[in-house]
């Protein structure tokens, strides 16, 4: 019984081997929360992108006040606040990953 459970082991080993570049293949490579966060700022968020009013650097634009480097919690009380936002809905990984983008721009020039 346990030889037996020992010699199916090589074959174990063999078969993570074989699938393992399928595995890694099937993972990566995976959008980051700044990747996703940039398509929601730019294009997504309420079919029009939060750049439509705040600016592509977020430093503000003809209708929306600047937003760099707002966190979540601005975000989601901005959300759930402004009419002008009434429109936008977004999940909280899309909020996270939102502001994960304005933390980005604010760490820009
Ligand atoms: C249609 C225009 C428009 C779009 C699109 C828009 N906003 Fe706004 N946003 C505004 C306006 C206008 C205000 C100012 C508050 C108000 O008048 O409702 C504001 C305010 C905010 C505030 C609060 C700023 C402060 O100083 O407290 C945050 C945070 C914010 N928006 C984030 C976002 C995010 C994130 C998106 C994209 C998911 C977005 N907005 C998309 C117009 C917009």
């Amino acid at each position: 019984m346990r030889s037996k459970f020992l010699r199916g082991i090589p074959m174990l080993i063999v078969g993570i081997l074989v699938f393992a570049p399928f595995l890694l293949a099937a993972c990566g490579p995976k959008a980051t929360p700044l990747d996703k966060g940039k398509v929601i700022y730019e294009e997504t968020a309420g079919g029009v992108g939060c750049k439509m009013c705040h600016g592509a650097d977020g430093k503000g634009g003809n209708q929306g006040p600047p937003i760099r480097g707002k966190s979540v919690e601005d975000v989601n009380r901005a959300l759930a606040t402004s009419e002008t936002m009434e429109f936008i809905n977004l999940t909280d990984e899309e909020v996270e990953s939102v502001a994960a983008y304005l933390k980005y721009l604010n760490s820009q020039p």
